[in-house]
């Protein structure tokens, strides 16, 4: 029950050694009579009664979706068309999963959601990318929000028959040591940049061949465990998969992107457990679709949803 990952056709509590099967129902209760007659649960004891709280699933290509709450939205009305289609779109043959990581960031788990929808630091504090390549430059880019997910998108730029057009690699003052960590290939059309946020705490990113899903596991105020799932196609040929791994390094716990992120996660949580606070808004105050990056409109969709769950009044909403 504790190991990070597997099959376990017969879930038991390590504490009292209660046997369930994969519905959750339970099976076998250790002692239940007692022992030689003596103590054990009532006659009235009833194992129907006692079984797991039931996860509610859904799956869209694949990908399965759980809850705990009952009287939560069908997936695809609490996703929204757009988020589903972009999962159809990328899940649109069978995934393989190349690998794990985990990582612990010392900030809270909600300003890792909004570091994931602020497009407004990436050209800030990631200047290495283009510096080097790693993404060109975008033809077009969209946020589209729904309900609180968001979904963060750059295209590169086409031809009239559809054809990316050829962009020569940035001759910058530095040279990256291994060129072949900005190699790639094309998989998803034009769009280099696909971040799917579903709220509250889950991520769906594609940032050109290297792909994962996350996790933000809370484990306490000022620290979040994220766990990463990376994954390509069953049928990628071996120079594919090659370079979804090398493209890997751009996230993880080592990643160039995301170590300076945890960075100035870290410094901001320090700064803002001082107590001191100022509201700014960028890019407008509402939360609607922008077809550029220069708004926080996603990061205001996640706090309104927030606010809603945990019944916060909304001041000034002007969605
Ligand atoms: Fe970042």
């Amino acid at each position: 029950m504790r190991e990070l990952r597997g099959n376990q056709n017969y879930p038991t509590c390590p504490y009292h050694n209660w046997r369930y099967d994969g519905t959750g129902k339970l099976l076998g209760v250790a002692m239940e009579k007692g022992l030689k007659g003596k103590g054990g649960y009532p006659d009235s004891f009833c194992k129907e009664d006692n079984g797991l709280q039931t996860l509610r699933v859904s799956v869209i290509s694949g990908v399965v979706f759980g809850t705990l709450d009952p009287s939560a939205p069908e997936l695809n009305t609490f996703l929204g068309p757009r988020i589903s289609q972009r999962i159809k779109d990328i899940c649109h043959k069978p995934l393989k999963i190349l690998g794990y990581q985990r990582q612990t960031v010392h900030c809270n788990w909600k300003l890792f959601v909004e570091n994931n929808r602020d497009s407004y630091h990436g050209p800030q504090l990631h200047s290495f990318i283009p510096q080097f390549g790693i993404a060109r430059p975008a033809d077009q880019v969209a946020v589209e929000v729904d309900g609180a997910n968001a979904l963060l998108s750059s295209w590169l730029e086409t031809d009239e028959e559809g054809n990316i057009v050829d962009f020569p690699p940035q001759q910058g003052e530095f040279q990256l040591e291994d060129p072949s960590i900005v190699e790639g290939f094309e998989a998803l059309g034009a769009l280099q940049l696909s971040v799917i946020s579903v709220f509250p705490a889950s991520l769906f990113t594609c940032i050109r061949n290297a792909w994962s899903f996350r996790r933000m596991i809370p484990t306490s105020p000022g620290t979040t465990n994220i766990e990463y799932t990376w994954f390509g196609y069953e049928d990628d040929t071996e120079f594919e998969q090659e370079c979804r791994l090398k493209q890997s390094n751009l996230l993880g716990p080592a990643g160039y992107v995301a170590m300076e992120d945890a960075e100035v996660l870290e410094m901001v949580q320090n700064a803002i457990s001082q107590g001191d606070m100022s509201i700014l808004q960028f890019g407008g105050d509402d939360t609607g679709d922008t077809d550029h990056f220069n708004s926080e409109a996603s990061i205001r969709a996640f706090w309104k949803g927030y606010c809603e769950i945990m019944d916060i009044p909304l001041q000034g909403d002007r969605s």
